[in-house]
């Protein structure tokens, strides 16, 4: 047979253009699309769009009709138009004819056009959209379950069901692939007698990447079409779902939780039966084989074309992922996404178990015990207390002495359930979905007793494996035992953390009754340098698992292991075991929205419960940890042990007022007095960044006797009366009621994006501080004083020009008035360069306002200012202050101080700042979203706008969302709310940094972050 050449079979825009004028009447631009098999065009006419398919010569009318068949079919049903429908031509006819110029038929279809992007330019394929993705999958095997046809019988290499063919071509692989590959098709074969009696009919079968139409919304896009019937089959029907999964969790770092939100919508839909489920994870796994065998054996026939090797990259990578995902864990979470029991005998053996309470005195029989006393030993538990105080063994095991002591008739015990803040570490760490997960839901109980207290079998069973955790110190040896109940089922049991000379008491498969001694427990060198305990797990199914088993879970994962792993609590008679799977997050909103003033605001879409803080990291009540990047108030790092125990001390022996003669007062005075100039020598200790201000504002009227401030648009002071006065950011913002007649605004210096930019526009910004001290004296008054920050944080982390507060103190000053530096952000070391950021512009103020980071977490807060301007205020009023330099206070003070100076965490923000600062600026040229990056040490922002320059609020505010869902904690600020803000606790890493850039170049990749065309 002479094969034709493709110029001579090739459909050209002008034939197509004549085609659709003669067969259907319609005229409208044609623009040629890609095809594997037919010619596509798309027509654009004034009113519609269409899709013209022409097939090549000589294929089989019954092929096109059946597909064209299935379309009127689903149209039948999909009375919202969602799918392609056909269009007849003008004869009425589904299927119309043409002849080419070299006299050959060729088959013609019209179908109606759908709009949108394909899923394979969809970034990201979010758990909404891949759910999208189920639904509109499954609504296809819905309609399709009832239609037929004799093509849908055909011989098909793409049909899973027939997927045995490419058990012949295995050798194509290398051995590392072939392994896995003969692995599935080991399972496949295994599987068939089962696969043949699931529900058949006729499916679609290619919904894959091109196949899929997305809507164009780039925020919040659905599954608005599947289209391209060409490789549909008779074939069971769950076949269609495995081949959605194959090709939509492509690319996912978890491709088993991508499935399971796709299974869910598809589900809801098109209801799955056990039985199918059973089936899936091996279904998915051979689509990918029938897909890499067709690779490979195209790629022998083309060893030149690299394009090949490239299009297999994805299905490789999948096949490897999806070879590590535990079949059975798989199934189980398949039955559990579809509301069915994850393990199926969970209902029976709860039943079971349910009468065997008492298990207490025969596990322990020679404590005497019979009761639990519950122990709380989660993320949030104050019992654990600071990370160090949790990883010293020696404390920890004095803790646990003292609560035996105190519960003689009770075994201390409890961790089901428990989210444990140990787990959220790098060990128990993975990459989901949407960023890091953490194995912290324990899955077993401790019970905290002496080394080698006897432990004894609670069932009566056989030795299912008895092993020593070798070269993993921290565990100990494992025993597991097998048991059987009601018809022959198996359940087991862990003994785990036992001593070393419980290895030789049985060999696998020994026989035990209940009773019988099986154990000791180990010694702290067998329990990871913890206090001795037992770990007791119960187990429906091994998984596989030959020895080990995973003693925590993700937290994501967790309906499917409590399904595996049941509560064992049920056999200790423990009436208020230490329960703490993960509360619903709504019952504390509700709480705080009825009972909690209505204007406390909750940051991100999805609100965050956090429970602990450790360093650069904030870890909520799930035990994941977010690396924050906006909280300057932990300035040495959340719960830094140094401040907590120096607070915690001088709290067990006194707070009181100043009015008693204190060391802690006087020590914190002088360290923080050494900071500033020799100008700057008198202290006064509040407890907050407003009470900090107002002090100072109250302190600058009585020196002047003036009342008028000078303060910078957008520019924030704090919460007070006095302070929200001068606070533009809050009297110009919402429910503001405007400038009060006292205070005098001068702009915003943003040499950016404010009135004033590019060369010379310091000097024009501090000419309106001159002016406005002019103003105030032309109404016969004079000013009080002059406040601003060092580095505007509000007003969008705006650096001031050179000069600018040089120039704007001498004008104050020349007047009488005082210059407040409100050091309440900034301060601290944090702008790498300098203490204190006024040192920067070679100024004095005469009154420093410090906060946040002073008491690093703690409500303390100083103001510290001149000796002309302290004498002046002790006018003789008392100045009285009920908490204000207690001895709790001033020892955190202090030791924050120290800290900062022993960390040499000033030379470190400049440092990690500078790397930081430099990465976002080459982030910039990446990503013209950008507009600026800006700021000193560790106190940056960058602001994102247009081509044009305009502010981009709502993609700022993606933005922090998006990072949120990556564990990275950021916020917006600035007029615009376009500027993000970065001032992480002063721990922050270089690689918190390469972190924190890696994350957020994989968000600007993202839809909603491109910028529209002009
Ligand atoms: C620059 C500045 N000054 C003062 C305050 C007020 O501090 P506090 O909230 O501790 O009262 C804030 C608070 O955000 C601030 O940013």
């Amino acid at each position: 047979m002479s094969i034709i050449p493709y110029s001579d079979i090739k459909i050209t825009i002008e034939e197509a253009e004549a085609i659709s004028k003669s067969l259907f009447n319609i005229q409208g631009q044609v623009i040629e699309l890609h095809g594997e098999l037919d010619f596509n065009f798309k027509i654009k006419t004034s009113n519609e769009n269409f899709m013209l398919k022409i097939t090549r010569p000589s294929v089989d009318k019954n092929f096109v009709e059946f597909q064209a068949n299935l379309l009127v079919h689903i149209s039948k049903q999909d009375k919202s138009a969602q799918f392609p429908r056909l269009i007849k031509d003008k004869d009425e006819k589904d299927v119309s004819e043409y002849r080419d110029q070299n006299g050959q038929t060729r088959w013609v279809r019209l179908l109606s056009w759908v709009d949108g992007r394909l899923w394979s330019n969809v970034n990201p394929h979010s758990e909404q959209l891949l759910y999208s993705l189920g639904k509109k999958s499954g609504l296809l095997t819905r309609y399709l379950k009832d239609f037929d046809h004799p093509v849908a019988h055909r011989k098909f290499d793409w049909d899973i069901n027939q997927a045995e063919w490419t058990l012949l071509h295995s050798d194509l692989f290398d051995e590392n692939t072939k392994k896995k590959i003969s692995h599935f098709q080991r399972r496949f074969l295994e599987i068939l007698p089962e696969l043949h009696k699931l529900r058949m009919s006729v499916i679609h079968n290619d919904v894959n990447d091109h196949n899929i139409i997305v809507t164009e919304s780039a925020e919040t896009p659905s599954v608005k079409a599947i289209i391209d019937f060409g490789d549909a089959i008779y074939s069971a029907q769950i076949n269609n779902l495995a081949v959605t999964i194959a090709y939509a969790v492509m690319g996912k770092p978890d491709p088993l939780q991508a499935a399971l939100c796709l299974l869910k919508g598809y589900h809801e839909v098109s209801p799955l039966q056990e039985v199918e489920l059973e089936l899936l994870y091996v279904l998915v796994a051979m689509r990918l084989v029938l897909s890499l065998t067709k690779s490979a054996i195209n790629r022998k026939a083309e060893p030149e074309n690299t394009y090949l090797l490239i299009s297999e990259k994805p299905a490789l990578e999948l096949l490897i992922r999806w070879y590590n995902v535990n079949e059975q864990l798989a199934t189980y979470g398949f039955r559990n996404a579809c509301g069915f029991h994850a393990h199926p005998n969970e209902n029976d053996f709860a039943r079971w178990v349910g009468d065997r309470s008492g298990g207490l005195r025969t596990l322990f029989p020679k404590l005497g015990a019979d009761k639990i006393c519950p122990i709380d030993m989660s993320v949030s538990s104050t019992w654990m207390g600071n990370k160090k105080d949790y990883s010293d063994n020696y404390l920890t095991t004095l803790k646990l002495n003292k609560l035996r002591n105190k519960h003689l008739h009770s075994v201390v015990a409890g961790g089901y359930g428990e989210i444990r803040p140990f787990y959220s570490s790098d060990i128990f760490k993975k990459e989901g979905n949407n960023g890091p997960e953490y194995r912290t839901v324990h899955l077993g109980i401790d019970f905290w007793v002496e080394k080698n207290t006897l432990v004894h079998a609670l069932f009566s069973g056989i030795v299912y494996c008895l092993y020593n955790n070798e070269g993993d110190k921290d565990y100990g040896p494992t025993l597991i035992l097998e048991h059987s109940y009601l018809n022959d089922q198996k359940f087991y049991t862990l003994y785990g953390h036992l001593s070393i000379n419980s290895l030789g008491l049985f060999n696998k498969g020994d026989q035990i009754n209940e009773g019988d001694l099986i154990a000791y427990v180990g010694d702290v060198s067998e329990n990871g340098n913890w206090s001795p305990h037992l770990h007791f797990q119960l187990m429906l199914d091994m998984l596989g698992n030959t020895s080990d088993f995973p003693g925590v879970a993700f937290p994501s994962e967790i309906e499917v292991w409590k399904s595996i792993c049941p509560d064992p609590n049920v056999l200790f008679q423990s009436n208020s075991p230490a329960v703490s799977f993960v509360k619903n997050i709504d019952d504390s909103m509700d709480f705080r929205k009825e009972h909690l003033g209505k204007n406390l605001s909750v940051s991100y879409k999805k609100p965050l419960k956090i429970v602990r803080g450790e360093g650069a990291y904030l870890i909520d009540e799930t035990g994941r940890k977010y690396l924050d990047t906006v909280n300057n108030v932990a300035h040495v790092g959340h719960e830094h042990h140094r401040v907590v125990e120096e607070g915690q001390k001088q709290m067990a022996v006194l707070n009181t007022n100043t009015r008693y003669l204190h060391e802690n007062i006087n020590a914190f005075a002088k360290q923080l007095l050494k900071t500033f100039p020799k100008e700057l020598s008198v202290a006064y200790f509040v407890n907050s960044g407003s009470e900090a201000n107002e002090l100072a504002l109250r302190m600058a009227k009585t020196y002047t006797g003036q009342k008028d401030m000078i303060a910078v648009k957008v520019g924030y002071h704090g919460n007070t009366n006095a302070c929200i006065e001068v606070s533009s950011y809050k009297f110009d913002g919402d429910g503001g009621s405007g400038c009060p007649e006292h205070t005098h605004i001068v702009p915003l210096p943003d040499t950016f994006r404010g009135i004033y930019q590019g060369k010379g526009a310091g000097e024009k910004y501090v000419a309106h501080v001159q002016q406005q001290v002019e103003n105030i004296q032309h109404k016969g008054r004079n000013v009080a004083a002059f406040i601003c920050e060092s580095i505007i944080s509000c007003g969008g982390q705006i650096e001031l020009p050179d000069n600018y507060l040089k120039v704007a103190y001498k004008a104050v000053c020349e007047a009488g008035g005082v210059c407040i530096a409100d050091e309440v952000q900034v301060g601290c070391g944090r702008v790498g360069s300098a203490f204190w950021g006024f040192e920067s512009h070679d100024v004095v103020p005469d009154i420093v306002t410090i906060g946040k980071p002073i008491g690093n977490g703690h409500p303390l807060a100083a103001v510290v200012c001149s000796k002309q301007i302290a004498d002046a205020f002790a006018n003789g009023m008392e100045y009285f202050n009920t908490f204000g330099g207690n001895p709790v206070s001033c020892a955190i003070g202090k030791e924050v101080l120290q800290v900062i100076e022993d960390e040499k965490l000033q030379e470190y923000a400049l440092l990690v700042g500078n790397y930081l600062k430099d990465e976002l600026k080459k982030l910039q040229k990446e990503f013209p979203i950008i507009g600026d990056v800006r700021g000193q040490g560790l106190f940056l922002g960058f602001e994102l706008n247009g081509r044009d320059k305009e502010p981009l609020g709502e993609k700022a505010s993606y933005l922090v969302n998006r990072m949120r869902d990556f564990a990275i904690l950021m916020s917006t600020d600035g007029p615009n709310h376009n500027v993000i803000k970065i001032k992480p606790p002063m721990v922050f890493s270089k690689e918190n940094a390469d972190e924190l850039i890696c994350r957020l170049s994989m968000v600007f990749k993202e839809d909603f972050m491109q910028l529209t065309d002009r």
